[in-house]
This record gives structure tokens, sequence and C-alpha cells, in this order.
């Protein structure tokens, strides 16, 4: 809901610009070489510690220092956050229009990308049910411009791409269940198609997912009144390439009430956001798209509402999935894992080579890893590490946990093949990945477990409310994929 930024980078002197206000980071010790910033670094008014900043007037402009710690502990997670410092204290000045200088240590284009991605990612807001106070005229920054030596038109003009990209599935996040219902978002994914003009799509409908046989899909779905959607995207970017197709599922339940097994009412208004992965999937397949990547994609996205109701599933009862085992459901509340089942059998069957499912799937993620980490699991170290580098460069960190024969053992149903819940709440999250792990075959397959990291992820850039986690990660993953 936040206004696009118009994001640009040039070539030449940094003092040509016609921005309202300059920034210029700042290394500890390190001298920038503009005079007005240097004289307030050495009065002591200015700072160039990680995260502080100051402003200087000279000349009739506006400078804002942001300070960017000392040279060795650069990072480009440190840029990111530094292009959110800027931000918000350029926002708090009024600033309409902001030219950064690029510093120059370090890979300069994943460090002007950065910048971009925290500036985009700071600026976002999302007040579209918030009535309007007439004084109320400031809309923040409009303009971006990244100043540099070098030509970084492609690293800039790339990073603006995938922080709209993560703005925009914050915004299908951020809005309600009574507004983001599946068909919300099945429009959404067509409105992508038309914007980037190169994704097919199809949508599914419920009389569909039952007919096909997506037995545990349709579970869920039967206690809402609400349509469900099965979202299928596909994007060929690399047509005569023999390189493995990726296949992207995200879980989109865009309200988890428990069901029958229904959840404590603290708090459940967050259960809007159990919609995540599938926000993340969509969008990602989207920027993907719009960067033109070469390679090929099959996104999933598997959408109902958890609701209880006279038509609802009840513990114990037995459905078989898509892929033919028989499911016991012990839990109406274990969901996610019903519907991504048959995502991922469907995902298989169209062609997909390379899996990585994204899912806000277990509580107990949260109380391993917090929000600093996703949970990874994989039944295949290449691609786990090729995630887990993914997740590394956009800092959408992510911590593989371990799969064993005797998680797989805890999940052996009592009347049927598996069950959807353990007894036992022994290593819930590990459970719940063994269980979609039954979905996969043979398949490279990872599952991020972002329960923890879909929102209130506590980032500088980011913060509270929805982090839109997951699809800078997707993106990253796909362009490196696009280079093997
Ligand atoms: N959507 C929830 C997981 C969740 C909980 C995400 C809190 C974010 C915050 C999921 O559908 C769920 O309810 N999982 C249960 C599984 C259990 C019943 C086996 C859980 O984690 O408690
Ligand atoms: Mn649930
Ligand atoms: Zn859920």
């Amino acid at each position: 809901m936040s206004q696009i930024i118009e994001v640009t980078a040039r070539q030449g002197d940094p003092a040509e610009t016609s921005a309202d206000t300059r920034i210029i980071g700042l290394f500890e010790g390190v001298e920038s070489g503009i005079e007005p910033v240097d004289k307030l670094v050495a009065s002591g008014e200015v700072k160039a510690s990680y995260k502080s900043s100051g402003v200087a007037h000279a000349h009739g402009k506006r400078f804002l220092a942001v300070g960017l710690g000392k040279v060795e502990d650069f990072t480009t997670e440190r840029a990111r956050v530094s292009g959110a410092v800027g931000a918000s204290a350029a926002a708090a000045l009024g600033a309409k229009s902001i030219s950064w200088i690029s510093p120059t240590e370090g890979d300069v284009a994943a460090t002007a990308g950065a910048i971009v991605e925290g500036t985009l990612l700071k600026a976002y807001k999302f007040d579209a049910y918030k009535s309007k106070d007439d004084d109320d005229e400031s809309s923040g920054i409009e303009q971006l411009e990244i100043v540099a030596d070098d030509d970084l038109t492609d690293a800039v003009t790339a990073a603006a791409i995938g922080a709209n990209a993560v703005n925009a599935a914050r915004d299908l996040q951020n809005q309600p269940s009574n507004v983001a219902t599946p068909s919300y978002l099945a429009d959404r994914a067509a409105a992508i198609a038309a914007e980037t003009g190169n994704i097919e799509f199809d949508i599914y409908d419920r009389q569909w997912i039952e007919n096909k046989g997506m037995g545990a899909f349709a579970a869920v779905a039967q206690g809402t009144i609400e349509e469900p959607r099965l979202i299928v995207m596909r994007y060929n970017g690399a047509p005569d390439s023999d390189a493995p197709t990726l296949g992207f599922v995200g879980k989109a339940v865009t309200f988890d009430t428990g069901g029958i097994s229904l959840k404590p009412s603290g708090k459940m208004e967050e259960m809007k956001f159990d919609m995540s992965g599938g926000a993340a999937v969509l969008e990602a397949t989207g920027a993907i798209a719009k960067l033109g990547l070469p390679i090929n994609l099959i996104s999933i996205v598997p959408s109902t509402e958890n609701m209880p109701s006279g038509s609802a599933i009840k513990p114990g009862d037995i459905v078989t999935a898509y892929n033919g085992k028989t499911i016991e459901i012990d839990n109406t509340d274990a969901e996610g894992r019903l519907i991504l089942a048959d995502a991922l059998t469907y995902a298989n069957e169209l062609g997909a080579d390379r899996l990585v499912n994204l899912a806000t799937l277990t509580g107990a993620i949260i109380v391993a890893l917090g929000s600093t980490y996703a949970g990874l699991f994989s039944n295949d170290d290449d691609w786990a590490a090729q995630v887990e580098a993914a997740a590394d460069s956009t800092g959408e960190l992510g911590h593989r946990l371990p799969l064993h024969p005797e998680f797989a053992e805890l999940i052996k149903g009592k009347y049927a093949d598996i069950t959807n819940a353990p007894a036992a709440r022994k290593g819930s999250s590990i459970t719940a990945a063994e269980f979609l792990k039954n979905f996969v075959g043979e398949t490279p397959w990872t599952h991020i477990d972002i329960a923890g990291t879909a929102w209130d992820l506590g980032r500088p850039y980011v913060g509270t409310g929805a982090s839109g986690f997951g699809v800078r990660l997707l993106i990253e993953l796909a362009r490196k994929h696009g280079q093997t």
C-alpha cells in the first residue's frame, strides 16, 4: 500500500544531484571527503558508529551522515540496515528525494543493492484502513538515487524489483482475512501474470481439488464456506535448457482458527498471516519473471481457510492424499502439512526437479530458532546448501535441522499410513517436516519453516508486522540457479 519509490543509479559527480538530501556513509576513522560532514565528525557531533546518523547543512544542501562502523565489520546486511537508518532519518527530516553515495568497500554492487533494499523495506507502511487526517500531507520519500563510479544500474534495478516484491508480499500478508481470501490471492496471481506478461497460470476451485483426488487439501477446505483455490504459475525463462526445473510451493491458509482443534483466542488474529509462505511464492515468482531470469519455474500455492464448522474435519478422520497415502487427522490444527502434501505431489507431477516450500508450519520453530533463523529441512545436502547460501546472502537466515528415521517412526498412523499430529510433542517441527517428506518422492526438496520469521522479524529494516520473509531468498536462489 505504500507508494513505489523511484530508484535510479547514476555515475559521475555526487554533488550534481537534484535530490533534496544527500546521504554519506561513514566508516570509523575514514574521512568522507565531504567537508561539512567531516567537520561534524571531527567535532564529535556526528558519529561513524554503526546505526548512528547526523545532519549537516552547507552550500544550501542537506547532508545526512549514516555511520557504517568499522570497515572490517562491514557486511551486506550492515548495508541493508544502514539503508534503513538513512531512510528513517531522511523521512523524519521531511526529505522527498535522497541521493546515496555508494560506499566503495567490498562488493560495491551488493552494497548498493542492499542500501536500496534497506531504504524501500523501511519506507513500507500499511495504512490502507486508517482514515487520513487533513494535515497528514507527508507521503515520505519519493525518489532514491545511488551514485557510484561504476555503472550499478543492473544491481540497483534488480534490488528495487526484489524489495518491491517483498513489500507486495507484505501487503498480501497485512490484508485481513475477510479481504485476503483464497480467491483474492488467485486474483493477485492473475494480476502478476498480467503485469509480467511471461507467466502462465491456472486456478482451480473446490470441485477440481475434490475431483482430482487431493483428499488432504480438500479435507482442510471442507470446513469453510470460503472457496479454496489451488494456484499454479509457470514461468519458462529458459525454454531450451535442460537444467532442473525449480518448484516453489507456499502454504496459504488465509486464516487458521485451528478448526475443531480450536486455537486459544489470545493472538489468534495473527493467524491471518498463515498465508505468508504463499504470498512469498506469488511475489517472488512475479519478480523472477520481471527480472527475466534464465530458469524454468513452477510455483504452487494451495489456499484455504481452516475453520471449525458442521462440515469441518474432526480428529480421528482418515483421508487419502493425492499420492494415495492415507492420513489420520488427529489434530485439525496441523492443517498446513495437509494442504502442502497435495501441492508437493502436484508440483512433482508437473515436473519440478528441485522443490522448496515455505510455510508458517509450526509454533515449535519459534521456540527453537526465534525470529533470527527460519528452520530448514531437506532430503538432499546439495540442495539444502544452495538454499542456505541464498538465505545467507539475502539476510533471510535459515538454520538446518535434522530429519531422522526415528522421527519418521513418530508419524506412523494407528489406523492409517501416517498421522498429521503425533501424540508426543517431541521434535514437532521435525515431525512436520517428516510428514512433508512423504510427498516429495525422490526429488531434492527443502522445507523452510517461517513461523518465526514471517512477521515481527525485528530487523531494523522490517521491524514489527508482516516481513515478506523468503521473497528475496527465492529470487536469489533462482538467480544463482540460472548461473549454473
Ligand atoms: N499455523 C500454525 C503454526 C503457527 C503457530 C505459526 C504460531 C505461527 C505462529 C500451524 O498450522 C499449527 O497450528 N501448527 C501446530 C501443529 C500441531 C497441532 C501439531 C503447532 O505448531 O502447534
Ligand atoms: Mn494450524
Ligand atoms: Zn496453520
